[in-house]
């Protein structure tokens, strides 16, 4: 196929090199996006009489019947088309002759691709958000249906202090609504049009680029057409938003592999969101979670790739750009796929509440409450934490525990003791005692609920 630019050149461009500058097979998802971009462009240049009202109808129309013809899969992109928007405009003119030849006046392949690229990613963007609002109304849930259930908060890993589940959880629910905060507020910058930036200095026609952000959905339009075809930051944005999001998803994907491990046992994965082994009949694997976990690092490595990809080029448009696709396009695919299996896996995981309980009843995680106690009898805190540590390391020495240790004992350590100490570390007191904000007390716990219902409509 004759390229659209022959006319300067001697020979066709090599068969090698053709393959490698052409990038149709990964933009063509982008067809909608052109398209659009490609019939608001149409209508300005007629409302500014920079062509014909029946050129641009025709235009048009013939634009809807080609995004008819493809979303039907009547039409199939061409792969020889060096990119998505070469294969758009030849199709055009194939239909159409020289009035398809009329639509790339002052318009160029870079505010065009740029524009595309922004459309598309605000669509995958609302996509993602509602996606995230799944997410967190299945961590909600889950939250509501073990309000009370007794667990083991952890420091370093080793038993802390006792939470309930649904505080635990709910912490996940609390990074989702910062990543969709993120997500919108990335959204908002990338809300401007560059479209009619043109190659990169503008145009001598007399365009309207507000007319054409409006039509589009834009907020306003890039005041410099410079930057409006260089920019991709909000790539890296929303790249950087997605590595936090799977960043939270691979802690979270971290724990449920422990929970549901023999040496934990807290939860069991449903059937359908594990696997079996091949050679080793009892294994059931949290294959998906360790998948989300390990699909973290390849988004970590398309907002790398991303960056460096623009460190080093100069004002404006280069070719170097094209690279931003692939990154920003797996990112967006892995995210999606991550989310789209996550989010039914915690909505049908079981609790093992009698297990999280008996954790939480070993490893002294009352010990706090215990010197608590004491202050509220007016011994100062770090006297009261001393003693406590003494009284621990007598229980582990006598292989007791807290709530076993009699009276007389306690007594022996200090004599502000009284029998009533026994309901205080009680693991339900501890836990229900728990009302500062924020914590992990019932009316904290109804708090964030309420706060995370805003997050799932
Ligand atoms: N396929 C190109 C890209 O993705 C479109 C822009 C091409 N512009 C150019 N001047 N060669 O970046």
């Amino acid at each position: 196929m004759e390229k659209m630019w022959a006319g300067r050149f001697q020979k066709a461009l090599d068969k090698q090199a053709d393959d490698f500058n052409s990038s149709i097979h990964f933009d063509s998802r982008m067809f909608r996006q052109d398209i659009t971009g490609s019939m608001a462009h149409a209508s300005m240049l007629s409302a500014k009489n920079i062509i014909s009202k029946e050129d641009s109808d025709l235009i048009i129309a013939t634009l809807e019947v080609i995004l008819e013809d493809l979303e039907s899969g009547k039409l199939e992109f061409d792969l020889a088309c060096e990119d998505i928007h070469m294969f758009v405009e030849s199709e055009l003119t194939k239909r159409i002759g020289d009035v398809g030849k009329r639509l790339h006046t002052a318009r160029s392949r870079n505010d065009q691709v740029a524009v595309d690229i922004r459309l598309y990613l605000r669509d995958e963007t609302e996509e993602i958000i509602s996606l995230i609002k799944k997410l967190i109304s299945a961590i909600c849930n889950k939250a509501e249906q073990y309000k009370t259930a007794i667990m083991p908060g952890y420091t370093h890993l080793q038993r802390a202090q006792p939470i309930t589940f649904a505080h635990h959880i709910l912490a996940y629910g609390m990074m989702l609504s910062r990543d969709i905060t993120r997500l919108l507020d990335a959204k908002k910058r990338m809300n401007y049009s560059p479209l009619g930036s043109c190659a990169l200095a503008g145009t001598t026609y007399n365009t309207d680029r507000y007319m054409t952000a409006e039509k589009l959905g834009f907020d306003g339009i890039t005041l410099n057409s410079i930057d409006g075809v260089s920019d991709r930051d909000f790539c890296a944005e929303l790249l950087s938003a997605f590595s936090i999001l799977m960043m939270h998803l691979s802690r979270f994907s971290e724990e449920i592999i422990l929970w549901s491990s023999w040496e934990f046992k807290f939860i069991e994965l449903d059937d359908s969101y594990t696997t079996g082994s091949s050679i080793m009949p009892q294994k059931k694997n949290p294959d998906m979670a360790e998948l989300v976990r390990g699909k973290t690092g390849r988004v970590y490595g398309d907002l790398i790739s991303m960056l460096t990809v623009l460190k080093g080029i100069p004002l404006a448009y280069n070719k170097d750009m094209q690279e931003d696709k692939e990154s920003i396009f797996d990112a967006v695919d892995t995210v999606k796929m991550c989310l789209g299996v996550f989010t039914p896996m915690i909505e049908t995981m079981t609790l093992l509440c009698d297990n999280m309980y008996k954790a939480a009843q070993k490893g002294f995680i009352n010990a706090t409450d215990l010197a608590d106690y004491l202050v509220k009898k007016g011994m100062p805190f770090r006297t009261a934490y001393k003693h406590v540590g003494e009284i621990v390391a007598y229980c582990i020495k006598e292989n007791l525990v807290l709530e076993t240790l009699p009276i007389e004992k306690y007594k022996e350590f200090d004599s502000l003791f009284e029998s009533d100490l026994y309901n205080e570390i009680s693991l339900e007191t501890c836990v229900s005692k728990r009302i500062s904000q924020g914590g992990t007390g019932i009316e904290s716990i109804n708090k964030q609920l309420e706060y995370l219902s805003e997050y799932t409509k």
